[in-house]
């Protein structure tokens, strides 16, 4: 798994020059050789260090802590060129490798129990995958193929019957903010068997959605006249007809896919505007859990916006560090659920929790709306 999320990191950054490695494109996106060079110092953290080994480059780390720089500034720090990165990356693989049939998985030490900082480290690269394939999307530089989500074929709505389920995730790979996984009670409600789809959107656009104070929220309404908003963040509008912006091409907008890079504001005035809501996050993921299989791209096509602020489950506990989830938990955040088409399968299960700040759009997000009973 760890040479999976390798191979992954590499063919994605394989059609760069070093320029283009090297370069922070827009604020929102750190340059893609500080990424390389943080997935290394990472793993060198918990892999390597924890096991008692000397540093690879011991001087590296505040350079590459994601907590010590916001993403804005990590274009002006003295990071590794591309090919220091790549290297760095290399050895501390090498180091893994070496030490992986000696880690304690027999329970001895929690932070190696069932390869838990393993998997951590295999999830933290292929995460960084996807916020790398971002950076190409919003640079208008090659992406990967696929370079898009699966179309959608489905439409209507699956009924959720009310009652408990269990939310949350026992998988020993499952994060922090997945757990602990407890009951929960929940009305009866419906929810769309599919994505938004572009064609669905472009309906919202056109009926004005845009400019109808009625369907914004007021934080909402204050963004799109700051952004600018009228369309999806890549989308191009010329009367009635539509082109997007996807990685370095342009091409008529493909209807029957599902709308992306739209922020929580666009998300929440869209399912106003069809007379529906967003889920609840607890919602989303009850319907995964009991009618998934009428559900079209519940995982790996596009993020999902609920209508939940980011927060802990009853009875968390950081683990293994609390700047993974705990300081993002409160109200700045909005969960997203389901996994894009970027996702890594490894990455994307249904407990799965994601979130980010509800102005945000250069994300592969996108909506599925539901209703009351
Ligand atoms: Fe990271």
């Amino acid at each position: 798994m760890l040479e999976h999320a390798r191979t992954r990191t590499e063919r994605l950054l394989e059609p760069l020059s070093e320029d283009q490695l090297a370069a922070q494109d827009s604020r929102l996106q750190s340059p893609l050789a500080w990424d390389l060079a943080h997935i290394a110092n990472f793993e060198e953290l918990w892999l390597v260090r924890q096991q008692g080994r000397a540093a690879v480059a011991a001087d590296r780390d505040g350079l590459y802590d994601a907590s010590a720089h916001a993403r804005s500034e990590r274009g002006e720090l003295p990071i590794l060129a591309p090919a220091a990165a790549r290297a760095y990356a290399g050895d501390v693989r090498e180091a893994v490798l070496e030490l992986l049939p000696s880690l304690p998985l027999d329970g001895s030490d929690p932070l190696f129990e069932r390869g838990f900082a393993v998997g951590m480290v295999v999830q933290h690269e292929l995460q960084h995958v996807e916020t790398m394939t971002q950076t190409l999307a919003l640079a208008g530089l090659p992406g990967p193929s696929p370079y898009g989500p699966p179309r959608v074929d489905s439409g209507g709505e699956a009924a959720v019957p009310g009652g408990t389920f269990t939310l949350g995730s026992t998988d020993p790979w499952a994060y922090d903010n997945e757990r602990p996984a407890h009951e929960v009670d929940l009305p009866s409600f419906q929810i769309d068997r599919a994505p938004v789809t572009n064609a669905e959107y472009a309906a919202f656009v056109e009926a004005g959605g845009y400019g109808d104070r009625e369907l914004w929220s007021s934080e909402g309404w204050a963004w799109r006249a700051v952004e600018d908003a009228v369309a999806p963040l890549t989308w191009q509008v010329d009367g009635s007809s539509y082109a997007h912006r996807r990685f370095d091409r342009i091409e008529p907008l493909p209807l029957d896919e599902p709308v992306q890079h739209v922020s929580f504001h666009e998300a929440e005035a869209y399912a106003r505007w069809a007379g529906k809501r967003l889920p609840t996050e607890p919602e989303w993921e009850k319907a995964v859990k009991t009618v998934g299989g009428e559900l079209e791209h519940a995982t790996g096509a596009v993020w999902q916006w609920t209508s939940s602020a980011f927060d802990g489950y009853p009875g968390f506990r950081a683990f293994p560090y609390a700047e993974y989830s705990e300081v993002f938990f409160g109200d700045a955040y909005r969960v997203l659920r389901g996994g894009s088409w970027v996702t890594d399968p490894l990455v994307a299960r249904p407990t799965f929790r994601n979130w980010d700040l509800p102005q945000r759009r250069q994300i592969f997000s996108g909506i599925r709306c539901a209703r009351d009973d």
